[in-house]
């Protein structure tokens, strides 16, 4: 399956679009992207207007709508981030050299490695537009987290859009035959966003390994740090082999950082070079965010809870959604995508009316409901306002 968006449509529509919100499935969405549906068969809510918008959505009880983080950013952050105000004057180059040093050593790359960006949509954004700059087309799965490949669209690029698997992984043989001699990127999300789904790791490997001699492979890995061993399904090492794969990271999730805004690519210092011989990267990043970051790092304690509350609250909302009935995708992130017997737009109303912000999508021609991990509390008013209005 193959689609399309002219340019016009995608810059007039893109004057509605915020990063934070920058998530679209395939086929039909109730998101921020509405106008900027690449599918002819895109159904619109304006999301933006009608609901991000709206005067009363910091007075949400349960903020459940951008997979945000609810437990940090942690103390040392904070404590980081007000030492470091006093330095606004000047540039970040030395701390931004050493953040990547302290990323480079996690990854076990050399600082040539790494790249940073004021989130890594900022890097999703630089990395579509140095290599699409003259067209061509990118292969990814449908339904997929849409930045990337919409800023690529914007340079002309037609989507290669292949449907996930029936258990919502990859289907890594369909992607491996979509790339051409036009393919100039394939972007993987793993685990995925808006399914929450996992492909396989040897699999993903495998499949990394062989299609980078043809193309670039980017795998988006914003929800990683969510596994029990990240490590383990990281595509990083591939990138210590010398092969063409350029992974993303970012703080917004797993350090609760979103409005920090800090992200990274790893990627061959080749590709790097390649992006920053037309855009800046590392020059986005404010003082304040780069020493945050530097201190998040080192709160492994910070991280390892994060990780847990996560799961605990991810495997109290699936109990619940389970007993209701729902038919949940089986998650590995901080969020889950389940089913709804509703269409999305008064469903994300009546929910917003109780107090509770969530997100809706229509995924070939069937209503959901994306719900992301708040705190215990926040859940349990989840739970209860679902059974009200879908009742
Ligand atoms: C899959 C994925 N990639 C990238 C991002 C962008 O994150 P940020 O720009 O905050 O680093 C998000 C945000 O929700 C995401 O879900």
């Amino acid at each position: 399956m193959t689609k399309k968006i002219d340019r016009r449509s995608w810059l007039r529509s893109t004057a509605l679009v915020t990063s934070s919100f920058a998530l679209t499935p395939g086929l039909k969405a109730f998101a921020t992207y509405d106008a900027a549906a690449p599918a002819p068969n895109f159904k619109a809510w304006d999301w933006e207007r009608s609901v991000a918008a709206r005067p009363d959505i910091t007075k949400l009880k349960a903020r459940l709508l951008a997979n945000e983080n609810p437990y940090g950013p942690s103390d040392k952050v904070r404590l980081a981030i007000m030492e470091a105000a006093g330095m606004g004057n000047r540039y970040g180059h030395t701390s931004a050299a050493k953040l990547i040093d302290m990323i480079a050593e996690k990854e076990g790359v050399t600082p040539e490695h790494i790249m940073l960006g004021p989130g890594s949509t900022d890097m999703l954004e630089k990395t579509a537009i140095t290599h699409f700059v003259h067209g061509g087309n990118i292969v990814s799965a449908d339904p997929a987290y849409m930045s990337l490949i919409k800023t690529a669209m914007a340079f002309k690029a037609e989507w290669k859009s292949v449907p996930l698997t029936k258990e919502w992984a990859h289907d890594l043989p369909a992607m491996e035959a979509a790339v051409d001699k036009n393919t100039k990127l394939v972007y993987v999300c793993n685990p995925n966003n808006p399914t929450g789904s996992l492909t396989e790791t040897k699999a993903l490997w495998d499949f990394c390994d062989r299609v980078a001699d043809k193309a670039p492979v980017f795998v988006d890995e914003a929800y990683l740090e969510f596994l029990d061993k990240p490590e383990a399904s990281s595509m990083v090492g591939l990138v210590k082999k010398g092969k063409n794969v350029i992974v993303a990271r970012t703080f917004s999730k797993i350090h609760a950082m979103a409005g920090l805004r800090v992200g990274y690519i790893v990627s061959t210092p080749e590709t790097l070079e390649k992006i920053s011989s037309m855009v800046r990267g590392n020059m986005g990043m404010s003082i304040t965010s780069l020493k945050g970051a530097m201190a998040s790092m080192e709160d492994t304690t910070f991280q390892a809870n994060s990780q847990k509350w996560t799961k605990e609250t991810r495997e109290y909302v699936c109990d619940e959604l389970g007993k209701l009935g729902f038919d949940y995708v089986p998650s590995h992130t901080s969020f889950v995508l389940f089913p709804i017997a509703m269409e999305g737009a008064p469903f994300l109303e009546k929910m917003f009316d109780k107090g509770v912000g969530v997100r809706a999508f229509e995924i070939f021609d069937k209503q959901y409901c994306r719900v992301s991990m708040g705190k215990m509390k926040e859940m349990e008013l989840f739970v209860d306002t679902l059974k009200q209005v879908l009742a």
